[in-house]
């Protein structure tokens, strides 16, 4: 059975479609079959993966019950786009409706090892919905000082979840994202959630770069793009792996991970 992971957090712009889109990337490499799944409307991820933007069932129709979840796969993804808001709405009237991303995603996770689903950015009702469906929390958080709140918010929806639906439900940790760690602010706000949440924090953080902006709007992975920021996202797969307890995925990273390495140290050095 996958292991799902739901990627999280009570806001936008604190990186969790690059996340999602980077570790389906990372772990297809270390030869997991991973589907990912565009829970927010605005079809970021959809958009990154290079869907067709007409591609069609979505998961609108899924969560509708238009269309099973089996149909809605195109290339190991199943997309969104704007017709998902109107789903929720829709959902929001039915009975169950924190369940039904749950059961649909039962007729497809068996052809997978993992399942990564990029989650709108609020704490609504298709945030509860991944969170209910998954086996893993994983929050991303901005490298800024109010990080730690928007950590706390999302931390009390995921004991929700926990507390009524999905006891199951891990906290797999925390990503420290688009962080700049040359200055002070950004490395006062990582201490600060270390402080807080202890071992939860992933050692590994993402830098900032405006090179993932070029990412997105190619639709070329940053592991192909720049390789060199691209090791941030193998370091974190690798660490994540090891969590999830996934030790052959992770031993075939080892090689990627450690030529990423090299060719980050290399890049890194001063010329001449
Ligand atoms: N490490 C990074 N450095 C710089 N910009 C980033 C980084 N990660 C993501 N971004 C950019 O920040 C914006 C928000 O990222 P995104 O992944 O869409 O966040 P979310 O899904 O949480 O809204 C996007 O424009 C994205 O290209
Ligand atoms: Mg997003």
């Amino acid at each position: 059975m996958a292991e799902k992971i739901a990627v999280l957090s009570q806001k936008g712009g604190t990186g969790k479609t690059t996340t999602v889109r980077h570790l389906a990337d990372a772990f297809r490499r270390a030869g997991l079959r991973v589907l990912a799944v565009d829970l927010d409307p605005q079809g970021n991820l959809s958009d990154y993966f290079d869907v067709p933007p007409d591609a069609e069932p979505t998961i609108g129709d899924v969560l509708t019950g238009r269309a099973k979840a089996p149909a809605a796969v195109h290339d190991d993804i199943i997309p969104a786009n704007l017709g998902l808001a109107e789903a929720e709405l829709t959902l929001a009237g039915k009975m169950g409706r924190e369940l039904t991303l749950r059961k649909a995603l039962k007729a497809v996770e068996g052809d997978f090892d993992v399942v990564l689903v990029d989650c709108p950015p609020n704490l609504g009702l298709l945030t509860v919905n991944a969170l209910v469906a998954a086996d893993h929390a994983l929050l991303s958080a901005e490298a800024q000082y109010f990080a730690l709140q928007g950590v706390e918010q999302a931390l009390e929806v995921i004991e929700l979840a926990r507390d009524g639906l999905n006891p199951d439900l891990e906290w797999l940790g925390v990503v420290f994202n688009i962080a700049d760690m040359r200055t002070k602010h950004s490395r006062e706000a990582f201490d600060s959630l270390k402080e807080h949440v202890g071992e939860k924090l992933l050692p590994t953080y993402v830098r900032q770069s405006i090179a993932y902006a070029e990412s997105a709007e190619r639709a070329v992975s940053i592991l192909d793009h720049r390789p060199d920021l691209g090791v941030d996202y193998l370091r974190l797969a690798d660490e994540l792996l090891r969590r999830l307890g996934l030790d052959a995925a992770r031993r075939k990273l080892k090689p990627l991970l450690a030529e990423a390495e090299e060719r980050a140290a290399k890049a890194a050095a001063p010329a001449g």
